[in-house]
Formats: C-alpha cells, sequence, structure tokens
C-alpha cells in the first residue's frame, strides 16, 4: 500500500501540527507500506512571499521531520518542487476538473466570504493537490482533519478524469486519527499559527514555559471539583502524558483542590522531556546541512521515478504524447 502525505512549509511546526499529523506519519512509515512525504513549497507560495524566508521554512521542515522521527531508509522525503512533473499533472487535471468542486473548497470560499480577492493558486490549491497524490498511485492520504475535504476532492477529479480517459488512476482515501484530531491552543480555540496561540514543537524551553504558564484558564475557586473533558489544559496535558497520569490528572480535576498553576508547571515539563531527544537530534543535524540536502535530493530521485511512470500513464491516456 502506497501512503502520502505532504505538510506546507509555512511556519515552524506546532504541537496541533505534530500530534494532528506528523505523529501520524511517523508511525506509519514503521508499517509495511511504502511512504512517501513531502514538503509542499509549492503549496506554501500561495501565502509565503518572500524568497529566503520559504528557503530557510524548507529546511527547517525537513530539519524538524527528520528529528521528530522521519526515516529516511524506511520513508521517502523530498521537496515537492524538485518533482517537476506535479506542475504537468496538474495543469492536466484541471482540464477535467469542474469550478464548482473548487469553488465549494474551504480556503477559497473563506476568503471570498470575508471579501477578500484570492488568486488562481489558492483557487487551484485542491488540484495540485490531487496531483501530488496521484502522481504516486496513492493509496493512504494521513490528513488532520481539515484536510479530508481536499482528498475527497481528489478523488471526485480523479475519477472526472478516469471517466473521460479509462482507468489511469488510483482513488485514494483520507486516513485521520480521530482522538488528536484537534489540538486545542493556549486560548483553547484550534490551535494555529494564525491564531497567535500555538507553541512550537522546537521553541527554546525558555519561551515554551512561559507560553504554556499563559494557557487561559477559568477563574473558579481552586476547591471546586472541575470536569476534565472539554478542558483544554487537559487535553494539552494528556497528548503528553501517560495513560496513568492522565487518569490521575482527571480525578484530581473531578475532587477539586488543585490549583490550575500547578497543572501547567507539570505540562511544560513533561512537553521538555517529550521532545528532549528530538531537540538534540535536530541541533545535530542543523549542524550538517549538507547531509540534510543529501536525504531530500535521493528522495527526490525516487519520487521522480514513480512520478515520471504514472506521468507517461496519464499523457498517454489523454494524448498528449507520440507526436513530438
Ligand atoms: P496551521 O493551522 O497552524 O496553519 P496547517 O494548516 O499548516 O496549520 O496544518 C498542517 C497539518 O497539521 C494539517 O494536516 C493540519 O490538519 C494539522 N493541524 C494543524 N493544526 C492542528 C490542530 N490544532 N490539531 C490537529 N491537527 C492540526
Ligand atoms: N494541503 C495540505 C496542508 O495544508 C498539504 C498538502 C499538500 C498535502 N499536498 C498534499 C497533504 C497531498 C496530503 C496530500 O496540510
Amino acid at each position: 500500500m502506497r501512503i502520502l502525505s505532504g505538510i506546507q512549509p509555512t511556519g515552524r511546526f506546532h504541537w496541533g501540527n505534530y500530534f494532528g499529523a506528523i505523529r501520524q506519519y511517523i508511525d506509519l512509515q514503521n508499517g509495511q507500506e511504502t511512504a512517501f512525504y513531502f514538503i509542499a513549497n509549492l503549496h506554501a507560495l500561495t501565502t509565503v512571499r518572500d524568497r529566503e524566508c520559504l528557503t530557510q521554512n524548507t529546511l527547517d521542515a525537513a530539519l524538524d521531520l527528520l528529528a521528530l522521527g522521519l526515516d529516511p531508509d524506511r520513508a521517502t522525503l523530498f521537496v515537492q518542487s524538485a518533482v517537476p512533473e506535479v506542475s504537468e499533472l496538474s495543469w492536466i487535471l484541471m482540464t477535467t476538473t469542474p469550478m464548482g468542486i473548487l469553488e465549494r473548497c474551504h480556503a477559497y470560499k473563506d476568503k471570498k466570504s470575508k471579501g477578500l480577492t484570492a488568486d488562481a493558486g489558492l483557487f487551484t490549491y485542491p488540484v495540485l493537490m490531487a496531483a501530488d497524490i496521484l502522481l504516486y498511485d496513492s493509496e493512504l492520504v494521513p490528513v488532520g482533519e481539515d484536510q479530508i475535504q481536499h482528498v475527497e476532492v481528489c478523488r471526485d477529479i480523479a475519477g472526472s478524469f478516469n471517466h473521460s480517459f479509462g482507468e489511469v488512476f488510483v482513488l485514494p482515501k483520507a486516513y485521520v486519527v480521530k482522538d488528536t484530531a484537534k489540538v486545542p491552543g493556549l486560548d483553547g480555540g484550534k490551535m494555529s499559527k494564525s491564531y497567535g496561540n500555538a507553541v512550537e514543537v522546537f521553541e527554546n524551553p525558555k519561551a515554551q514555559r512561559k507560553k504554556v504558564m499563559s494557557i487561559v484558564t477559568d477563574s473558579r475557586p481552586m476547591e471546586e471539583p472541575k470536569n476534565p473533558e472539554g478542558d483544554h489544559l487537559f487535553e494539552l496535558y494528556s497528548l503528553f502524558a501517560s495513560p496513568e497520569q492522565t487518569q490521575m490528572l482527571a480525578e484530581t480535576y473531578r475532587r477539586g483542590g488543585f490549583g490550575y498553576g500547578g497543572v501547567k508547571k507539570e505540562l511544560a515539563d513533561l512537553a521538555e522531556s517529550y521532545f528532549a531527544e528530538a531537540r538534540a537530534k535536530r541541533d545535530e543535524l542543523a549542524a550538517q546541512p549538507e547531509k540534510v540536502r543529501a536525504i531530500l535530493a535521493e528522495g527526490a530521485a525516487r519520487a521522480r521515478k514513480k512520478a515520471a511512470e504514472v506521468l507517461q500513464r496519464a499523457q498517454q491516456a489523454c494524448g498528449l504524447t507520440g507526436n513530438s
């Protein structure tokens, strides 16, 4: 089974990205499947308009993924733009994609409903994503909940192409781990870099602790029993704690007579030790950027091999080969 996913290099990864997406990628590389993971810099170009920033973010994303356990011997890691076949497939798919499907996609719809103008890149973003998936005959696409719609769109686009030209593409399925589908941020809303409520995985430990201590909590008296369910501090704690620790904290909540400050301190400690090994590995890798570039180049070569095969299949099916 072919597994594939992409992640945009739009900023440093936060706990939401890790527990909602990256951790699943890493777990999946250890199965029988062949896993392809890429850094979606072409997609990031729809929002990042700074050359240095995009270049640095792309390298940082690779370092973060490798430090967090992505193993280049088990999974193929590459940068999206290093496989130019994806842009050609994207155009081919665009020709059989109904406008209506794209008009319903949330990123575009949200922007439009706010009265903002969108670029064609944002509008056709789901087509490029479909090309990413279809180019490698991907069967399973691990994603965060917010990307399920895009995988469904990919299935529609593939179906529409297959309907016109024959069975060229494999229809993929989205894969979401439900219990970490939504990691809350410091304010209790969904953690997102755009909401200023995120804690970065590799943030400096002192700054990270300060953020954790600033998690918004209610002002009910300490003695009052509290419900752990739906409490975002409790949810964050349970991401890092053992089941026994989580169980104990749930009991403490129900009993009452505790302070949120203590829970936050414990959470900061747990988070620090949870990522300590990855942090050390990241520092080690950051000192050898040429090693990281070699991993990405090797990944891109492997990905291009498969990409060339599938692109040719699509070109042949629609009559783009044979005249040149
Ligand atoms: P952001 O909202 O910070 O811009 P992205 O949209 O770049 O994050 O998300 C990248 C991946 O991480 C996606 O697969 C997304 O579903 C996942 N993800 C982001 N934030 C969260 C969150 N708070 N909880 C769970 N998954 C998340
Ligand atoms: N759109 C995805 C996100 O923002 C990133 C992405 C691009 C992707 N292409 C993909 C994810 C293909 C899965 C498969 O998170």
